[in-house]
């Protein structure tokens, strides 16, 4: 008999149309979870459901834009409307941000860039802790990047809210260490296939007045693997991360990376 990691857990994930957070989702479903979804685009969240359910896993989905508070406490209550609670909790849903050196990078920017991935993580976790705390069981993972580790120009908002959510994996990590909540992030290196990565290869290109291929070779040539990561390989440290097999792991950041980052 092969036993499923998550077996009637309940796991909410953020950005989950699409790229990483699908693969998580369709993971997570596989390995027995009931999957609440969320993201901006609703095509894409009942194409991930759909194909979820006809696979016989239980999944569910709302729209919103985990920039605005409101959407943030709409989504959780979606989510305890549909399965009753929330086990898991995946903070994965945002976008890169404009591609500009800081002097340029424009303010209301920096805020959305902050809002989606640093906020969002904040508010969503503090929605779900006391139920956690509750019933003295719960996980939050958050996405976090290479970018909060090392050092890539142009993108200052998404590193700096990508090493706000270390600093909050850490803290919140301390908060539920004693009441069965355990909180640890991933830091994935490029997954190229994704909408935001190709997005981003195509500005960085532009901007270095080299074609897409070269700019990309160039940035994998300096991994370790020489390679991209697939969204796959997250999706499965994600599932080590959120199920018992790392039920001594709490407050690390995982690097996902094919050997960039080595702290
Ligand atoms: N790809 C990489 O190389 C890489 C590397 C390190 C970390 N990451 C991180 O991995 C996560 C997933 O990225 P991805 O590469 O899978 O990109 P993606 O394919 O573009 O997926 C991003 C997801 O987030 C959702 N999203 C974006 N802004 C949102 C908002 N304001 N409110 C709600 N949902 C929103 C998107 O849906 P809508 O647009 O429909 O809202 C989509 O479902 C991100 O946190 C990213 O920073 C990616």
């Amino acid at each position: 008999m092969v036993l499923m990691m998550l077996k009637d857990r309940v796991a909410f994930i953020t950005g989950s149309g699409r790229g990483i957070g699908q693969a998580i989702a369709q993971l997570f479903a596989k390995e027995g979870a009931a999957v609440f979804l969320t993201a901006r685009t609703e095509k894409e969240l009942a194409s991930v459901a759909a194909e979820i359910e006809s696979g016989g896993g239980r999944a569910g989905y709302i729209t919103a834009d985990l920039s605005r508070d409101a959407d943030c406490t709409q989504v959780v209550a979606a989510a305890r409307a549909k399965f009753g609670h929330i086990d898991i909790l995946v903070n994965n849903a945002g976008h890169y941000g404009p591609v500009v050196p800081v002097e340029d990078y424009p303010l209301a920017d920096f805020d959305k860039v902050i809002a989606v991935h640093l906020r969002a993580a904040f508010l969503l976790s503090k929605l779900v802790l006391p139920e956690m705390y509750a019933r003295q069981y719960g996980v939050i993972l958050n996405i976090s990047s290479l970018s909060a580790k090392a050092a890539y120009a142009w993108g200052s908002a998404y590193a700096a809210a990508k090493a706000g959510m270390l600093g909050l994996t850490r803290v919140t990590a301390a908060e539920g260490a004693r009441k069965g909540v355990r909180v640890n992030a991933i830091c994935p290196g490029p997954v190229t296939e994704t909408k935001m990565s190709k997005e981003l290869d195509a500005l960085l290109a532009k901007k270095m007045g080299v074609n897409e291929e070269e700019q990309l070779a160039g940035f994998l040539n300096g991994l370790l693997q020489g390679r991209a990561q697939t969204a796959e390989e997250i999706a499965r440290a994600a599932l080590f991360l959120c199920s018992e097999q790392s039920s001594a792991m709490t407050g690390q950041s995982i690097n996902v990376d094919g050997g960039v980052a080595f702290y």
